[in-house]
């Protein structure tokens, strides 16, 4: 009987697995986007620096290369405790939006009193690494300091109140935060206005108000209506766009719609409908962008591995058909790594909604995204805004 040489063995499966991470990503067509850098001055790399390294491709460049901003939220505590949070982020990402550092509880926990260091912290890392800063949010239902909430302020002082924190916010980060979530998540299920401390305070004319304040505060900036659950056809994305199609028809300054495509696997709008809602929003001179994909899996009953390779097919498909529409500008991710993402928190149940690992391994919907990147071998016919 023959022997199995196991040495030989191990490295032809090696070899074999090298082949196929350069067939599905490194070597397609787009590797042309690897870009070419000079070693480190290592004792290693000064031996080689007559042979300048090829670095693979990551996320980042291959959406850069397209004219296109690929995005994550940042967690401000791994940020600042894990190295490989911080190196991957850079690494892979040319946007972020803070996951909780910008929201009116964590700016503003006392009546005019800001508290900014951690919203700071984000923007200078991204700064420090060229990236774009999604500001995430100005005016929410949610989220609200108890001074707020409990205050029982009259029309007047709710107006002073949200007028003083949008241009407080606005104004600190003009020039490095050029993109907001303005108003987050106005509109119910139902499709009627959502209940809220603001509708019920000063009325449906605080979307448009803070909108104009945002915009006296950085008239520079593209400012955004974000919301979840309206990404495909239906009630709920009908109203989204009426109600954007009525601010941009009293002069609104409103420059985009953000989709926030908290899908899961065993319920997600389909593809063709969101190209439909795209382009019909579009169509209206808006941007749009997903802004805050993760993908739910605990209720689905499939083994792991199916479910990964399931979760890999939808994030391709998004970021597909974003990538088909001229003005659909970033595809951002609620999270990165499956170490960090709020759905164990919020639905009680572990989960597995993002790209990486829990170790920060590529899952297969890092590959999915690599592999849509790489079919569209062209440029983006016209380049995204730098915000
Ligand atoms: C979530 C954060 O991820 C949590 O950490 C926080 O406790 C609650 O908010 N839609 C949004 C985001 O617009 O701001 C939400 O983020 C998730 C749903």
């Amino acid at each position: 009987m023959a022997r199995v040489n196991h040495k030989l063995l191990q490295r032809f499966i090696k070899l074999l697995g090298v082949l196929v991470v350069c067939i599905t990503a490194a070597c397609s067509p787009a590797s042309t986007q690897s870009q070419l850098i000079k070693p480190t001055r290592t004792a290693t790399a000064q031996a080689m620096q007559s042979t300048p390294q090829l670095v693979a491709p990551t996320l980042r460049s291959l959406a850069q290369a397209r004219h296109f901003y690929i995005g994550s939220t940042v967690d401000v505590k791994a940020l600042g405790d894990e190295p490989v949070y911080s190196a991957t982020l850079a690494r892979e990402f040319n946007m972020v939006t803070p996951e909780v550092s910008m929201k009116f509880s964590e700016t503003e926990p006392q009546r005019d009193v800001y508290t900014f260091a951690k919203a700071d912290s984000i923007v200078a890392f991204a700064q420090a690494h060229q990236m774009q800063v999604r500001g995430h949010n100005l005016v929410w239902y949610t989220d609200l300091p108890a001074w707020l909430t409990n205050g029982n302020f009259t029309r007047d002082e709710l107006i002073a109140i949200l007028r003083d924190h949008i241009m407080t916010e606005v104004t600190r980060y003009k020039g490095q935060v050029n993109i907001w979530d303005v108003v987050n998540e106005a509109v119910g299920d139902d499709g009627n206005l959502r209940d809220s401390i603001w509708l019920r305070g000063i009325g449906p004319d605080y979307i448009d108000m803070a909108f104009q304040w945002a915009h006296e505060a950085n008239p520079q900036a593209r400012l955004f209506y974000n919301d979840y659950g309206g990404e495909g056809l239906g009630r709920k994305s009908d109203a989204i766009y009426a109600l954007v199609k009525g601010m941009l028809a009293r002069g609104v300054p409103l420059d985009g719609v953000g989709l926030q495509m908290h899908i899961s696997l065993d319920s997600y709008p389909y593809p063709q409908d969101v190209l439909a809602n795209m382009q019909r929003l579009t169509a209206l001179g808006l941007e749009v962008q997903i802004t805050e994909i993760d993908v739910k899996t605990q209720d689905d009953a499939r083994p792991m591995q199916a479910k990964m390779t399931a979760e890999a097919q939808l994030y391709g498909e998004m970021l597909q058909t974003c990538l088909s529409v001229t003005r659909c500008t970033a595809f951002v991710m609620w999270g990165f790594t499956d170490a960090h993402t709020w759905i164990p928190a919020y639905t009680g149940h572990p989960d597995y909604p993002l790209i990486f690992d829990a170790s920060y391994h590529p899952k297969p919907a890092y590959y999915s995204l690599m592999q849509v990147f790489n079919q569209l071998s062209t440029l983006r016919s016209k380049p995204g805004p730098s915000y």
